[in-house]
């Protein structure tokens, strides 16, 4: 019994950050194929293991990121989630933190309100996986219902968790889920999926304004209720 934290486990969880630019530096298949047989481990309503992974790298990564990226230029492309992502409408307190985040970050990267040339190409980042060298599409069977998307949540903390064991980032990204149509023909997506989401792995470029973003968490009597 012990009543203090393992530290490795709580520096694992608290330095991981939404890296958004990265170091060309390669990551050996042997590593990616460790940190998602660890992640695996993750927990699963009746162990169903909803998750299907593609990992993209070199020149499929390149043809993939290049389909999306002139994609989301292309005003004659439908871009469109399957399903609602967050909230049809917006409402508080979802909006102010959303709000807050989206702030800080133009702020760092020096977007002003209204300026939709630099904001868009900000955003397309998002489908050249920020530079990191490994790119991650998660794909989930359209009829799975939503605990098979939170047990797929956890399988996702875990692999931004075992990253960190390597020193490596990551940055989970729903912006992908909008592209379903343009990268399937590229990749093998089974019909009867969808995409999850998406996620960039690699080394932190430390020398970027964007990975100088320190985002807030509320309080613990905010979001928590002890009941004696
Ligand atoms: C499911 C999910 C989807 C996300 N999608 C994106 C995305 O498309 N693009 C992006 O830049 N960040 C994305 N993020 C990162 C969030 O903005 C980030 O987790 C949040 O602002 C908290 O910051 P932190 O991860 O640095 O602690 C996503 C995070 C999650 C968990």
């Amino acid at each position: 019994m012990t009543n203090h934290m393992n530290e490795d486990v709580k520096k694992a969880i608290t330095s991981r950050r939404s890296v958004r630019k990265y170091l060309s530096a390669e990551i050996s298949k042997d590593i990616i194929e460790d940190i998602l047989n660890v992640s695996a481990r993750a927990p699963s309503g009746t162990n169903i293991q909803p998750w299907n992974v593609h990992v993209l790298l070199g020149n499929t990564k390149s043809k993939v990121c290049k389909a999306a990226s002139d994609a989301f230029f292309d005003p004659k492309i439908e871009k469109k989630n399957e399903r609602i992502h967050y909230m049809e409408n917006f409402r508080e307190p979802y909006l102010a933190r959303r709000r807050k985040v989206g702030w800080d970050l133009y702020q760092l990267l020096d977007i002003k309100k209204g300026d939709y040339e630099k904001t868009k190409s900000f955003h397309v980042q998002n489908f050249n996986f920020f530079d990191a060298p490994v790119g991650l599409i998660f794909t989930i069977e359209k009829d799975l219902g939503w605990m098979s998307w939170l047990d797929y949540g956890m399988f996702i903390q875990n692999i931004c968790i075992a990253s960190r064991a390597y020193g490596l980032d990551t940055c989970p990204q729903a912006a992908w889920g909008q592209m379903h149509n343009v990268i399937s023909p590229i990749i093998d997506i089974d019909d009867n999926h969808i995409i999850h989401c998406g996620m960039s792995l690699g080394y932190e470029d430390k020398n970027a304004e964007v990975n100088k973003l320190k985002t807030v968490r509320e309080e613990l009597n905010i979001f928590t209720k002890f009941y004696e």
